[in-house]
């Protein structure tokens, strides 16, 4: 491509480290498609022929169809995705192929195509967490009502309902898609015409090709749209905190699955068995949805670095920008399917959730609470009776709901047997009504909610 200049072959060596069509060969339908609007652009501003410009379409329909069908020459002398398909379609059409690169240059061919990818992927991202989120309302619904404990520092706390924990990660996961849309937001500006760097001098029209690839505007600066990559930092910047939540629902589904809590079953299309132990189910797929966050969050560290101190405008450093965000996207875009595929999956024990709800005197808040409503103490004071009556109850080896009355009032008279409405976890559970709280009336108005805003 730049024989004029040059006398000798590159070494083998700078090919080697040169040559990017390995990887960024995936961005071949975003740089057909943006060729094929430049292309229709250089026609309609009068830069080209008419019969170029046919020319041109035509040999890149071909090149499409030799993508699909498998059969393209991807060649590691032509070093890019951007040089394969110019010089396969100088074979294809002859001269006129020259003709496509005027008012373009590869540094905002590679912009738009690569922003045209990451684009692509956050739509797909997005669509992946309303599955996820449909799976979990799905669960939820049908656990409105099955209680469970509630766990701070994973020692029993107050307890809740299997339907409430599951729509706490439906929140996430709202707040995750909703990360991705910012991003495709501030992303969706078009870089085709910045050219090398400087813009254009031709008569170019560079909201003709941002309409025509579905961008809302094109990029304001030229030096910007070939320096910068932040669409991508950012976009992996949400990956990253979108893994980190997906790591913790794949936790909680490790904690759960093990014979000591022994809260939920998965089947065994996503565990696997020990060679040597027979008795063994492992959660394999949680582990590695946990996992892969770490890949997530070095991608992101990858770029950063990558993009770190560069001068502008663009530097062949930012050819490194690729692999991580493909790396990235792609383990996201499994541990989603893997993760939503779990969520349908597994079943809870509903008998073991509610008696581990009402184990380790999770509704000694309740009692603590009911001191405070009806003899009008005041909380700490509540808080200290409560304590003593926990304390009897671990010598006396029962729960909270069989400590006998005569217990309760040595350590206050006024205490009646109406306490104990409040002591079983469905009570607790039935009491918790302020917005946004555990109990199954207010779950249903949350599942009520998200499945109309997902409608
Ligand atoms: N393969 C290059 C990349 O991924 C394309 C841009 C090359 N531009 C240049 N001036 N060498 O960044």
């Amino acid at each position: 491509m730049w024989g004029g200049r040059f006398s000798q072959k590159p070494a083998e060596l700078m090919q080697a480290i040169n040559v990017s069509i390995g990887f960024d060969k995936r961005l071949a339908a975003q740089d057909l498609a943006g060729s094929r609007a430049h292309a229709a652009m250089l026609f309609s501003t009068g830069v080209v022929s008419g019969e170029d410009a046919a020319a041109i379409r035509g040999g890149l329909d071909t090149i499409a169809a030799e993508i699909e069908a498998g059969t393209f020459p991807f060649r590691d002398e032509y070093e890019d995705i951007h040089m394969n398909v110019e010089a396969r379609l100088r074979e294809l059409i002859g001269p006129a192929a020259g003709r496509l690169h005027t008012a373009r240059s590869r540094n905002d061919q590679v912009a738009l195509d690569f922003r045209m990818w990451v684009r692509d992927a956050c739509d797909r991202t997005i669509a992946q967490f309303r599955t996820l989120q449909r799976a979990l309302l799905e669960k939820a619904e049908a656990h409105a009502d099955t209680v469970m404990p509630g766990f701070t520092h994973l020692q029993p706390a107050q307890p809740v309902t299997f339907g409430h924990h599951l729509m706490a990660y439906v929140e996430m996961f709202g707040r995750d898609a909703s990360r991705f849309a910012d991003a495709r937001a501030r992303m969706n500006e078009s870089p085709l015409g910045a050219a090398a760097l400087a813009g254009s001098p031709f008569p170019i029209d560079r909201v003709q090709t941002a309409t025509a690839l579905g961008f809302d505007r094109p990029t304001a600066n030229s030096l910007d749209s070939v320096a910068d990559r932040d669409f991508a930092l950012e976009s992996l910047a949400a990956a990253s905190i979108a893994a980190t939540h997906l790591s913790r629902l794949a936790e909680e589904i490790v904690i759960w699955m093990t014979p000591q809590f022994g809260f939920i079953r998965l089947s065994d299309a996503f565990t696997t068995g020990s060679s040597i132990m027979p008795q063994k189910k492992n959660p394999d797929a949680a582990e590695l949805v946990r996992a892969k966050v770490g890949r997530l969050l070095g991608s992101f560290t990858q770029l950063s670095v990558v993009m770190k101190g560069l001068p502008l405008t663009y530097s062949k450093d930012m050819q490194e920008d690729k692999v991580p965000t493909f790396e990235a996207f792609d383990a996201l875009e499994l541990s989603l399917s893997a993760t939503a595929g779990m969520v349908l999956d597994l079943e809870p024990d509903v008998e073991r959730m509610s008696a581990a709800a009402g184990a380790g005197f999770s509704t000694a808040t309740d009692l603590a609470d009911w001191l405070v409503r009806e003899l009008g103490m005041p909380f700490r004071d509540a808080h200290h009776v409560t304590g003593s009556a926990v304390k009897r109850a671990e010598v006396l080896g029962v729960g909270l709901p069989d400590l006998p009355l005569a217990e309760l009032q040595a350590l206050d008279a006024r205490i009646t047997a109406g306490v104990y409405d409040v002591l079983t976890p469905e009570a607790s559970v039935a009491s918790r009504r302020s917005y946004g709280g555990t109990a199954p009336d207010q779950v249903r108005a949350q599942i009520e909610r998200w499945k109309e805003a997902l409608a």
